[in-house]
């Protein structure tokens, strides 16, 4: 039996499964200085989601019991991945449960972008009728770029493809053939992918090497109209990681006209400041990064990392765990 903390709360069903497989589960969240102190010293496991943050100092004051960290979801840039593999702590996550909530997220994005449904909602709240206004576009026709090819990419690329949309993408790890397969055109530089693509939608995860990513001087290289010559402006969405569109040169493109709308469902600080321009921008929408926020995600999120936890604290082969590279 196995003493496991959840500090950032899951599924009343995963919680369950953890208890009839006889672990002693607690449900608490700690302050930043709790961590600090070795609060989790006396658990052998820790499950959080985004919220608790496990830096290389946190990690360190846990001393040797912990033997697993589970992250609810996919992301783990909330855990310091070297300082868990010195202290010897296996890292799993649930990547495959919070896939198809995302890519609807991103589609939802995408649409409301090219037809103003947040624009025209606020509009009418202000007692306006702005039918002229809110004249848009079709996604059919137009070029979807994607940054990153990877499952949630290729499901929001299947269903760009389905309303008529040509897909491309950027992915400097991808084997070409996984494109090909999918009738997607993979780009070898990124700038040709903003030059190819009036819609941009992010799908990578957070590094060095795409921190910024999306930045100004690449959204100028947007076309701005179909191939056919039809004037739709260019768009942007980010439903993967706040950092990955340098949020300063979005707003600056947002007021010279070179991007028409934007959406971010995350953001380069969250929960996002309300200083922050682009919430005072007419053609940006946002959400308070809610991709993986659906009852269905939310139900296998958590019976996926209950599961992927046990399987480790047990010794058995995981697939998912994000740190075996860095173990020695
Ligand atoms: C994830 O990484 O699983 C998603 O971004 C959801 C989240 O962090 O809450």
């Amino acid at each position: 039996m196995a003493k496991i903390v959840v500090t950032d709360g899951m599924s009343n069903d995963a919680v369950n499964l953890l208890k009839k497989n006889g672990h002693e589960v607690t449900l608490q969240s700690f302050s930043k200085d709790e961590l600090l102190n070795g609060c989790l010293s006396k658990f052998d496991a820790i499950i959080v989601r985004s919220a608790t943050k496990l830096t290389k100092e946190v990690i360190e004051s846990t001393g040797s019991k912990l033997k697993v960290i589970g992250r609810a979801g996919v992301g783990v840039d909330n855990i310091d991945l070297d300082a868990a593999s010195n202290a010897k702590i296996t890292v799993v996550n649930a990547p495959l449960a919070s896939t198809q909530s995302v890519v609807e997220l991103t589609i939802a994005h995408l649409l409301s972008s090219i037809r103003h449904l947040s624009k025209s909602d606020r509009g009418l709240r202000l007692g306006k009728w702005e039918k002229k206004a809110m004249v848009g576009t079709e996604l059919s026709g137009k070029s979807l770029g994607l940054i990153g090819f990877g499952r949630i990419a290729q499901g929001v690329g299947m269903v760009a493809q389905a309303m008529g949309m040509e897909v491309h993408t950027y992915d400097p790890y991808l084997p070409p053939k996984v494109a090909k397969n999918q009738s997607t055109r993979l780009h070898k530089d990124v700038d040709t992918l903003f030059k190819s693509c009036t819609h941009i939608s992010v799908h990578c995860n957070l590094t060095d090497e795409t921190h910024h990513l999306v930045n100004y001087e690449r959204m100028k290289l947007m076309p701005g109209k179909s191939r056919l010559g039809l004037k739709c402006g260019n768009h942007i969405v980010n439903c993967a990681r706040g950092g990955i569109v340098d949020e300063e040169g979005l707003f600056q493109a947002l007021e010279e006209g070179i991007i028409s709308s934007a959406a971010l469902d995350v953001f380069e600080q969250e929960p996002v400041d309300s200083e922050n321009k682009l919430l005072s921008h007419p053609d940006f929408h946002g959400t308070p990064h809610i991709g993986a926020a659906t009852i269905e995600a939310q139900s296998r999120v958590g019976l996926d990392i209950a599961k992927n936890v046990m399987d480790s604290l047990a010794g058995k082969t995981v697939k998912a765990i994000v740190n075996s590279h860095l173990m020695k």
